[in-house]
């Protein structure tokens, strides 16, 4: 943290004799600078290509895109360029996307890939053109350079946990629905791989479904089919992978009057939290996108300039198609109603105010939440 934070005076510091030194050139622009001066120089006026897969979960463009895009130009003196592309979904848009960004010479790629397989193609294809890509929060196949995410294996094991805990002693008796994401994101497989190291053996799952796109709409649907195959009566509690389709989910079990059984999420979305706060759901995974972003945009910056991720990348990991890719694994948090204060008001993620606005006051009184 020091050293990061020292690196970070030095390069603002180094910028700011950049910017003296066009100030005294006049009319002269940075591009002429840039020339004659050091590398460091050169590599401040990085263009960073971000992509991001969807924009229905709210963290993409209310937390990683903006927190990514403040770091670069915290790093790089203010003048790095972010360039974003956002895929909605569609796998061969974001083949597209990369690809325009390979042509328009970006200088590194920071990548959060909607299918993880398609994607390999246009990650050889910056790699042959000389751009390193930096896989984010999820692990893209091709010749990726670093990547970064949070430990989704344990994500999936708090949320199964926590479902065992609300079940209690009933979980022995009952069965859950388990509602997965997307199979073409391996941080799915990965949650789901938690979630049944933690469930197995302890609760009887009664239906498992993978969720086409991570949609809060497919995951309402499939919850509708479970309701309809087991019975309103017979269903215990849900396991959800996140918030988004936590929502899709119990907006299903409400419509058949289920109410009061635990319902699991995560990212810690404002919608989730105030599902909380009422009781609906029962938690969510709370994860740090600010350290995620910081490392992501510290990565592409030191990627760029052409530097070793020696100093931040204390870990490796191997992809299907990549060996020892340098990595950073950020820990996450079970969120329930009891740590909403420690959690997402402490990190400014949002105010209190906003989680007990309006019809929301009275439960956070409920449940001392001030
Ligand atoms: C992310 C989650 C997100 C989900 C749906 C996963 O890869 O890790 O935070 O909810 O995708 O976009």
């Amino acid at each position: 943290m020091n050293t990061r934070m020292r690196r970070a005076a030095v390069a603002i510091a180094a910028g700011a004799m950049a910017v003296s030194l066009a100030a005294c050139g006049s009319a002269k622009e940075s591009s002429d600078n840039k020339d004659s001066d050091s590398a460091a120089k050169k590599g401040d006026d990085i263009k960073v290509g971000l992509l991001l897969p969807e924009n229905q979960t709210a963290r993409y463009e209310k937390f990683d895109k903006p927190m990514i895009e403040k770091k670069v130009k915290e790093l790089t003196n203010n003048k790095g360029e972010v360039v974003y592309a956002n895929a909605k979904q569609d796998a061969s848009l974001q083949n597209q996307q990369v690809d325009t960004m390979v042509t328009n010479k970006v200088d590194v790629l920071i990548l959060d890939a909607v299918d993880y397989k398609a994607i390999a193609g246009s990650v050889k294809k910056a790699k042959d053109a000389g751009i390193k890509v930096v896989a984010f929060d999820r692990l893209a196949e091709g010749p990726i350079d670093a990547y970064t995410s949070f430990d989704n294996v344990t994500v999936g094991k708090t949320q199964g946990e926590a479902l065992l805990k609300a079940l209690g002693d009933k979980a022995k008796d009952s069965q859950v629905v388990m509602m997965n994401g997307s199979s073409t994101d391996p941080n799915a497989a990965q949650f789901k791989e938690g979630a049944h190291s933690a469930l197995d053996g302890k609760v009887k799952v009664g239906r498992e479904y993978d969720t086409k796109e991570w949609k809060p709409e497919n995951a309402n649907a499939n919850m509708e089919g479970a309701i309809s195959a087991l019975g309103k009566d017979k269903i215990a509690g849900v396991y959800s992978a996140n918030d988004g389709m936590a929502g899709g989910i119990i907006t299903a079990l409400k419509a058949a009057g289920i109410a009061d059984i635990p319902v699991t999420g995560q990212d810690a979305e404002l919608a989730g939290v105030q599902r909380i706060v009422t009781g609906e759901q029962y938690m969510s995974v709370f994860k740090s996108y600010p350290k995620e972003a910081e490392v992501a945009a510290e990565m592409a910056v030191k990627l760029a300039k052409g530097e070793s991720l020696d100093s931040i990348a204390n870990d490796k990991v191997d992809s299907e198609s990549a060996k020892g890719v340098p990595a950073v694994i950020v820990p996450v948090v079970s969120l329930t109603k009891d740590n909403i204060k420690e959690t997402v008001i402490k990190d400014g993620f949002y105010t209190i105010d906003e989680i007990c606005a309006g019809k929301y006051k009275a439960a956070c009184d409920k449940i001392g939440l001030k």
